[in-house]
């Protein structure tokens, strides 16, 4: 069966982040940037043909970590690897392999331009199928400076491509940038890229010379172009707080789109995998961590950090909640101010409404646990968990000392420190009984009143 190819550089340091970890597992969205791009990559699948993706990763350690990263999106993914980073041009000669099972279209794409969409690569394709052998993605840049620059001649046609630091200054006025992102429909594409020279100011292998190359042979180039928002290139840290920002606009309007209503869209972060259902209302200052899903109709109230966590429909959360990973909440739970809930389920009405640490276990349904309660889930050495019945209600600043189970409609005193299983539909009451002196204080209050009046008048 016919078959694409995208090629997708990864390999390097990317010396600019000052990273001890390769450029492209830095995250956007909680998301590795490779990951976003093998994610665009996955929705531009075509339905008549198979997509292969080949990852050009370096040698040793870190291109067997980049590979394990880009498995993690596509598990179909082949990593290979570019011993020398000798240049964009020399990376995609690193996947010929690939290139000799005759893909009909060849898409190569940098691991370090997170912000592309699959839609854009199906744009691309349709260039092809338009009749051009060459596509490439350019954008009109704000700031052109860094990137390489698409030279047209009089009648706009496509002569090539030059790198910022080869270019004259005519050349460095133009606005029109190279996104990195080509395809290619031609036989034999290995060997346009053979042709391929380190003839320039960085004695590199430029992919970009490819674009050239192939107007000399006669080959139809085309340009497609896009937002610049799309093709944004991170080679330090500040263009990634861009790509951070530029990714941040788009998941909120996306969760605006599909139904959520967002206070201030502007104060919310999200992830890349955050699912919201339809009338989810997220209030100011929310932070999406990664693996949070929230279902129709619940409410995160302001000031709410939440990670792995599931909201059942109609939940209330929050202001000022913490939801952990393994929080895992039904329908209508109301976790309230500073309250924190780590791998715990919480069954349909349940409640921990104030100033709580629930971790690791259980609250049955329409369970009631009050303000200041603890699970009490580590002993230094292992996790236990503790267990609360439906209809349960622990009563405030109880301590509940895991493992530990509380009955069907047990109620539990206010102050307890519960060691022991508690029965279903009993009271436990675990505190120091209270003692009461009839007039006690009113003395006490006499008394030192004499005696302070006594010690005055001595002097
Ligand atoms: C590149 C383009 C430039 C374009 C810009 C868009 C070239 C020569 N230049 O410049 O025209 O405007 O991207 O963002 O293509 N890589 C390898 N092996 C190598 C070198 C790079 O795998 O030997 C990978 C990197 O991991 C990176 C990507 O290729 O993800 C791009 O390399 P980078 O060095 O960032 O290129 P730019 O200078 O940004
Ligand atoms: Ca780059």
């Amino acid at each position: 069966m016919a078959h694409d190819l995208a090629i997708v550089l990864a390999a390097g340091k990317g010396t600019r982040m000052r990273s001890s970890r390769p450029k492209v597992v830095h995250k956007i969205a909680g998301r590795s940037m490779l990951g976003h791009v093998l994610t665009a990559v996955n929705s531009a699948q075509s339905v008549d043909r198979d997509l292969r993706c080949a990852v050009v990763v370096s040698a040793g350690e870190v291109g067997t970590a980049v590979g394990a990263e880009a498995r993690r999106f596509l598990e179909t993914a082949e990593t290979f690897v570019q011993a020398e980073q000798r240049g964009t041009g020399d990376a995609v000669l690193a996947a010929r392999d690939a290139l000799r099972a005759n893909p009909e279209t060849v898409f190569v794409l940098f691991g370090d331009t997170p912000l592309i969409t699959g839609q854009i690569l199906t744009e691309m394709r349709s260039a092809l199928d338009d009749g051009a052998d060459v596509a490439v993605l350019a954008f009109d840049a704000e700031n052109p400076t860094g990137y390489g620059r698409v030279v047209t001649d009089e009648s706009g046609a496509v002569t090539g491509i030059v790198e910022e630091k080869d270019a004259t200054p005519d050349q460095r006025a133009i606005h029109l940038c190279n996104s990195g992102v080509m395809a290619f429909r031609i036989g034999e594409l290995a060997a346009l890229f053979d042709r391929i020279t380190a003839n320039n100011v960085q004695g590199e292998y430029y992919l970009t010379d490819a674009i050239a190359l192939a107007r000399a042979v006669g080959l139809d180039v085309q340009v497609v172009t896009c937002d610049e928002r799309a093709v944004l290139g991170v080679n330090d840290r500040q263009q990634l707080a861009v790509a951070e920002r530029l990714y941040q606009d788009r998941a909120r309007r996306r969760a605006m789109v599909e139904g959520a209503t967002l206070i201030a869209p502007e104060t919310v972060w999200f992830s890349a995998d955050t699912q919201l259902g339809t009338d989810v209302l997220v209030e100011p200052n929310v932070i999406f961590g990664p693996g949070v899903q929230v279902a129709d109709t619940a409410t995160i109230r302001a000031n709410s950090y939440l990670e792995g966590a599931s909201v059942g429909p109609g939940c209330i959360i929050g202001p000022f909640a913490r939801l952990r990973p393994g929080a895992d909440l039904g329908a209508d739970v109301r976790i309230g101010n500073f309250v924190e809930v780590k791998n715990v389920t919480m069954a349909d009405g349940s409640k921990a409404n104030h100033l709580s640490y629930l971790g690791d276990g259980t609250v049955g349904r329409g369970a009631n646990v009050g303000a200041g309660t603890i699970f009490c889930n580590y002993d230094g050495f292992n996790k236990h968990r503790t267990e609360v019945g439906d209809g349960a209600f622990i009563g405030s600043n109880s301590a509940l000392v895991a493992p530990v189970r509380i009955g069907t409609g047990a109620f539990v005193g206010s102050g307890s420190v519960i060691s022991k299983d508690v029965a279903d539909d009993a009271l436990a009451i675990a505190r120091a009984p209270q003692e009461v002196r009839e007039d006690w204080a009113r003395r006490f209050r006499e008394r030192g009143e004499r005696l302070k009046k006594a010690a005055k008048a001595k002097g």
